[in-house]
C-alpha cells in the first residue's frame, strides 16, 4: 500500500484545469519528484494534497481517503509541506521558528508559554533538535534568520517542516534562489531523510537536483502528467524535452547529464 496515492485528482480554477486527473503515488522511503514548466500545476497539486484548495478525485494515505480532513488534520496524518515563498519569523531565533511549527495543535494557546516560559515538552524539544541536526543548522540555532545566507534560510524552512515530524514532507521549490553548491548540499540532506522515516515529495526547477536525488519522477504539463519514470527514463523522454523547449531548450539534457555524473556521490 502506498504512503500517498492520488486517483484522478482534478483542480479547477474557473475555466483553468490546473490539475487534470493526476495519478501520483509515493511509496514509503522514496524521494519522488514533480517537475514541469511554470504554470504546469505543481504548486496546485501540493495545495490539493494538503487541503489548501478544493479538488475532486481520490487522495489516500495508507489506503484511507483523507478528502474530508482539514489541513491541520492532514498534518496530523503526517503530510507536512513547505511553501514556495518562504516566510520566516525574523524576530524569532532559528530555534523558535522551529518550535512554533513543532506542535501545531497548540499553536495559539501555548505559543507564549512555549517561547518565553520554557515549558517546551522534552519530546518537542527533541524534534526541533533532530530537525536542526538533520539540516546542519544546530550551530546557528540562537541566531535570527536575517543573519543567515539564503541557502541557510531555505534550510530553516525545510527544518521547520521536519520539526512537525512528517511521514511525507512536500517541498515546493526548496532550492529556488540557491547557488549550485547550496542546492547540491540541500540535495544531500534530502537524500538522508528516508533513512530517518521521512519520505520526500519534491518540486523543483533545478534539474540537477531533481534528477540527481529522486527515485521516481512525474512530469506535469498543462495540469496533466505527461511522463513518469526513473531519472534515467525521464531525461531521454521526448515528451519531456518537448515540454521544456519553450522555456529552456536543451537545458534538461545538459542538467540530466550533470546530474547523472553526480548521482553516485549523492545516493547512499
Ligand atoms: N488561486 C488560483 N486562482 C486561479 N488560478 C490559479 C490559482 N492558483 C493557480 N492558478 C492557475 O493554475 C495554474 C497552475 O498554477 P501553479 O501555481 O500550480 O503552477 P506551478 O507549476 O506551481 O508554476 P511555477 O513553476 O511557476 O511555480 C496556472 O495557470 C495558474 O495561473
Ligand atoms: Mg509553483
Amino acid at each position: 500500500m502506498s504512503l500517498l496515492q492520488t486517483t484522478d485528482l482534478t483542480v479547477r480554477f474557473g475555466g483553468v484545469v490546473a490539475n487534470d486527473s493526476v495519478n501520483i503515488r509515493v511509496e514509503e522511503g522514496q524521494v519522488v519528484g514533480l517537475i514541469g514548466p511554470n504554470g504546469a500545476g505543481k504548486t496546485t497539486f501540493i495545495d490539493a494534497i494538503t487541503g489548501y484548495v478544493a479538488s475532486t478525485g481520490g487522495i489516500e494515505v495508507d489506503g484511507a481517503n483523507i478528502r474530508a480532513l482539514k489541513p491541520h488534520q492532514r498534518v496530523a496524518k503526517g503530510l507536512v509541506r513547505t511553501f514556495q515563498s518562504l516566510e520566516l519569523f525574523e524576530d524569532l531565533s532559528v530555534e523558535d521558528n522551529l518550535l512554533v511549527a513543532a506542535q501545531p495543535a497548540r499553536w495559539y494557546d501555548t505559543i507564549l508559554d512555549m517561547l518565553y516560559l520554557s515549558r517546551v515538552p522534552a519530546a518537542v524539544r527533541k524534534r526541533v533538535d533532530d530537525a536542526l541536526e538533520l539540516v546542519g543548522l544546530s550551530h546557528v540555532r540562537s541566531q535570527s534568520p536575517s543573519n543567515l545566507s539564503q541557502g541557510q534560510r531555505k534550510l530553516v524552512g525545510v527544518a521547520r517542516a521536519l520539526a512537525a515530524k512528517p511521514r511525507l514532507v512536500l517541498m515546493d521549490e526548496p532550492a529556488a534562489g540557491l547557488d549550485t553548491a547550496e542546492s547540491y548540499e540541500l540535495g544531500q540532506k534530502m537524500r538522508t531523510l528516508p533513512a530517518s522515516g521521512v519520505s520526500v515529495f519534491l518540486i523543483d526547477h533545478d534539474m540537477g537536483l531533481v534528477l540527481g536525488i529522486c527515485d521516481y519522477l512525474y512530469v506535469l504539463d498543462f495540469g496533466s502528467v505527461i511522463a513518469e519514470g526513473s531519472p534515467v527514463e525521464i531525461r531521454s523522454n521526448p515528451k519531456v524535452i518537448q515540454a521544456y523547449l519553450g522555456e529552456s531548450a536543451g537545458t534538461i539534457r545538459e542538467a540530466a547529464t550533470q546530474a547523472l555524473a553526480q548521482t553516485e556521490n549523492i545516493q547512499p
